[in-house]
């Protein structure tokens, strides 16, 4: 496996891979890498004769520095997991290499989506997302890029962003990977106190008892949502949102929409959580 933090290097590589014929799937990441990110890795290795993996914590999409901070740096572990994953190549920049100190002004926006539920809570969050995004592109130039559906409306965006801008990527969404309990996996799991992770499952069940409450004919979206809401806040997370959405714009459904998203973000102590389930109403399980 082939690490490198040069853009230089990066290029060359990618460029004899395409002389030979090899096409390329990517994983952006932010590191401190679980079985979730593993999982978008293998999917890669089946679709693509090459994998390539960047990680690299992006500064721009994050709306606050402590939480840029405490972001864990793994970087050996990290590699380590890449390699036994088959990984083909670790693309690891550094914050001046992406952003060449304080002269990179510019910044790739989707609007309107981009404004909603995440983008509500963290200003300016996904701006970061879709500029960082669109840089890594232009640099691995793969055939497709796999993103984790946990991160719901970031794929939305990615999407939208790609079909705009005419990126010849095919963007690949992966379902969720979790814990036993449910438990979405995630990086910032790992903030997560013994007994706050006993209690880090009702996230799930939560959403999970809200698509059955639709399943049985229930058609008080608000309600629904505000009372999942209560059951969180009294397990002891603190909800930011829970909403019932429509899955193609993410605008607040209605009784007419079969296609629907749930999704929810909440503290539990020091981790803030996100979560969802898309469900369609009109096909049974
Ligand atoms: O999902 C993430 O880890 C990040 O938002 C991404 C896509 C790697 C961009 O920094």
């Amino acid at each position: 496996m082939i690490i490198t933090s040069q853009k230089d290097a990066l290029r060359e590589q990618i460029k004899t891979w395409r002389q030979e014929g090899q096409s390329i799937a990517f994983v952006p990441t932010m590191g401190n890498l679980h079985l979730g990110h593993l999982a978008l890795v293998e999917k890669g290795r089946a679709l693509a004769d090459k994998v390539v993996t960047s990680i690299f914590v992006n500064p721009t999409q994050f709306d606050n520095a402590a939480d840029l901070d405490a972001y864990p740096h793994t970087l050996q572990d990290d590699c380590q997991a890449l390699q036994k994953q088959y990984c083909d190549l670790v693309f690891t920049p550094d914050v001046k290499a992406m952003y060449s100190d304080t002269t990179h002004t510019t910044r790739v926006s989707v609007p309107g989506i981009s404004s909603l539920l995440e983008g509500a809570s963290r200003e300016g969050h996904f701006d970061g997302v879709s500029t960082i995004v669109t840089k890594l592109f232009n640099l691995v130039t793969p055939d497709m890029a796999i993103f984790g559906e946990k991160d719901f409306q970031q794929l939305m965006v990615v999407r939208q962003m790609v079909r705009e801008l005419d990126f010849d990527i095919e963007i690949i969404g992966h379902p969720t990977q979790r814990d036993a309990d449910g438990l979405a996996l995630s990086s910032r799991n790992g903030y997560l106190t013994k007994e706050e992770r006993a209690i880090a499952s009702t996230l799930y069940a939560t959403l999970t008892s809200i698509v059955e409450e639709l399943r049985n004919g229930s058609q008080g979206f608000k309600d629904l949502a505000e009372s999942a809401s209560q059951t969180l806040n009294n397990s002891g997370f603190k909800t930011d949102y829970i909403e019932i959405r429509r899955q193609h714009d993410l605008l607040p459904a209605t009784e007419n929409d079969e296609e629907i998203v749930i999704l929810a973000a909440a503290w539990l102590g020091k981790a803030r959580l996100i979560d969802n389930i898309a469900v369609n109403l009109n096909i049974v399980n």
